[in-house]
């Protein structure tokens, strides 16, 4: 039976992978492993459209591993403004170094995994995509499709073990790249998480989830816990039509990437009159992040002419901050 699901998934992946520009069509020769890994980090917290055009720019740039390992680090974090999680630009960095010293990529999932920030995830997808070497290949709409095709009546966080038991019962030992990429595609586009297209599934005949009537119940979900909210403040510092930025420390949130100065992000919300306040969800806490007025320049920084602040590489935090002092302004002077 899990031969069959493997053709079966295979031969509809045939007919309907999307096409994407890191991707080989099914079946052809196997794509530049730069640009496998490339993708992968860029598509492990970001959606797959926000992706396309962005890694694009970025091959532009950096056509090569060995010409990303040269690349400034400052060039890296900017062209990355707008992705998130900056931990990932960073790694990003790192990895491309250690790859261009060491001559290559790495073929197998072990080695692999020994790169700055490449999981197990990532790893296995490489060496399954980019080698074609057997990996069991588990992202979070994989997940939810071998969930549904047994019905699995667990949050996924509670039964990782059975679902890397069952994948890797799936997996077949050849077409490997192209089977992780099935499974990952159908997930995305027919087992979506919202009402799936069952009536689209090649796996529809072998499903326990559509057996049962109710495909959208599984996996079930974990209850959410409620994320802190937590408060920071932004000086606003402008002086000749140029605002005055800063360089976020390497380690810590949205580390290394331009910013406006500020205060520590803190429980209690700041007492100043502000400019504008912007809301901002992160991974483990939700920010308010209200923007002051302030004379003197603070710390270490630099001014970005006002008329050039789109390219200043901010990250999407305090661009939005700046959008929203710049639109409270716009505002004033129409009243
Ligand atoms: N999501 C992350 N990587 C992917 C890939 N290679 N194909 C389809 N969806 C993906
Ligand atoms: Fe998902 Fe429906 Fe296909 Fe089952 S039949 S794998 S629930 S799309």
């Amino acid at each position: 039976m899990f031969a069959n699901t493997a053709s079966r998934l295979l031969a509809h992946y045939r007919e309907n992978a999307r096409s994407l520009p890191w991707r080989a069509s099914p079946g052809a020769a196997r794509t530049d492993p730069y640009r496998v890994w490339l993708s992968e980090v860029m598509l492990q917290q970001t959606t797959v459209a926000t992706v396309i055009p962005r890694f694009q720019r970025f091959l532009d740039r950096w056509p090569t591993i060995e010409a990303l390992a040269a690349a400034e680090d400052a060039e890296v974090l900017r062209e990355w403004a707008g992705l998130g999680y900056y931990a990932r630009a960073r790694n990003l960095i790192a990895c491309a170094r250690a790859v261009a010293q060491r001559g290559g990529f790495p073929e197998t999932e072990a080695e692999l995994r020994g790169l700055p920030g490449l999981g197990d995830y990532t790893a296995a997808a490489i060496a399954a995509i980019a080698f074609g070497r057997r990996a069991v290949v588990i992202d979070t709409n994989v997940a939810r499709v071998v969930a549904r095709l047994h019905a699995i009546e667990q949050p996924l966080a509670e039964t990782r073990r059975q679902i890397r038991a069952l994948m890797d019962a799936l997996t077949p030992d050849e077409d490997v790249g192209d089977f992780a990429q099935a499974i990952m595609d159908l997930g995305a586009t027919v087992c979506r998480p919202r009402a799936p297209r069952c009536e689209a599934c090649p796996l529809q005949s072998e499903c326990a989830a559509f057996a049962s009537g109710e495909p959208e119940s599984f996996p079930p979900r974990a209850l959410r816990r409620e994320r802190p909210h937590r408060f920071g403040a932004a000086w606003w510092i402008e002086r000749n039509d140029a605002l005055w930025l800063v360089r976020r420390p390497a380690r810590g949130l949205l580390g290394g990437m331009p910013a406006l100065p500020g205060s520590e992000w803190s429980d209690v919300p700041p007492a100043e009159p502000v400019l504008a306040t912007v809301a901002h969800g992160f991974t483990h806490f939700t920010l308010d992040l209200a923007v002051v007025a302030r004379s003197e320049p603070l710390g270490d920084g630099w001014w970005h002419p006002m008329d050039q602040i789109a390219e200043a590489g901010l990250p999407t935090l305090y661009a939005r901050a700046v959008s929203a002092v710049l639109d409270a302004r716009s505002e004033r002077r129409a009243a």
